[in-house]
């Protein structure tokens, strides 16, 4: 019994930590038929983030088609490693090595908007800080203590944490509420959220590319279902003419 309590004691903290962070996560309001947003989350994707992290279930080719950018057009302005359309978004990366560089590999993103959510990968997009303990001078407000710098920086410009003093069990701490930027990025506050929605929107359509072939075959099924009502309707008029 002295065990199982003590046992209980030392699992607690462990449950605390794994509820996750303590700032609600934002939403993300992202549209999986806005072809114009997935293909700048695309452009962005490969600009900023192909560097690190590999979609490796995911071939360029389909992404071009599904999101409705001309094949050649992708080859010239997407694929910078002169890789075939017809393969995998890949990098080069070794993972051992970039472990020992960020403390952590950085993990495949082709599942990440089922693993985790697009309103996390929103949050988590907006939620980098400034932070001269962590060794790329940044932390992450749903990401404590993350590896990852904050590559976007050059868009969004230096944030810094906004902090409040919470009463919690009899006493008082300081609790990071949200993150605040300088300005000094290139983008607005309204164009770096935009920045962060498309790329959020770009992995959930990779997430699940079947959900934007549903959404096409929904919308024939439905006109489909129009034209057969019209038919019936017209026929039962038909039927009918006779007997009145
Ligand atoms: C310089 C390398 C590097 C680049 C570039 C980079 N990341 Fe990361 N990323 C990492 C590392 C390392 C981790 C793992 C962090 C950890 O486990 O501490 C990570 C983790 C993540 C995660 C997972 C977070 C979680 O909760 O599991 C997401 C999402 C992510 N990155 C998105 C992006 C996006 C989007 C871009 C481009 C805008 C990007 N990353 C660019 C290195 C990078």
């Amino acid at each position: 019994m002295k065990k199982l309590i003590v046992g209980l004691f030392v699992l607690l903290p462990t449950f605390a930590m794994a509820a996750g962070p303590s700032v609600p996560l934002m939403k993300a309001g992202n549209d999986l038929t806005d072809n114009a947003s997935l293909q700048r989350g695309a452009k962005l994707f490969m600009n900023y983030c192909l560097g690190c992290h590999q979609m490796q279930y995911q071939r360029y080719e389909r992404t071009f088609r599904d999101i409705g950018i001309p094949t050649p057009v992708g080859e010239e302005q997407l694929i910078f490693d002169g890789s075939k359309v017809g393969s995998h978004i890949k990098n080069a990366i070794d993972p051992d090595d970039a472990a020992k560089w960020f403390g952590a590999p950085p993990p495949d993103l082709t599942l990440i908007s089922r693993v985790k959510s697009p309103d996390y990968i929103y949050t988590y997009l907006k939620s980098f800080y400034k932070d001269d303990s962590r060794p790329f001078g940044v932390n992450n407000v749903v990401f404590p203590s993350v590896g990852m710098p904050h590559v976007l920086q050059e868009l969004q410009g230096v944030s810094t944490a906004i902090t409040e003093e919470v009463e919690e069990h009899g006493h008082t701490v300081t609790k990071i509420v949200g993150t605040v930027s300088d300005g000094s990025g290139e983008m607005s506050d309204d164009e770096y959220d935009q920045a962060a929605r498309d790329l959020t929107n770009f992995f959930e359509y990779v997430g699940e590319p079947s959900r934007l072939e549903s959404k096409a075959l929904g919308i024939k099924v439905l006109g489909f279902l129009f034209i057969l009502f019209i038919l019936a309707f017209l026929l039962k008029k038909e039927y009918w003419r006779d007997v009145h």
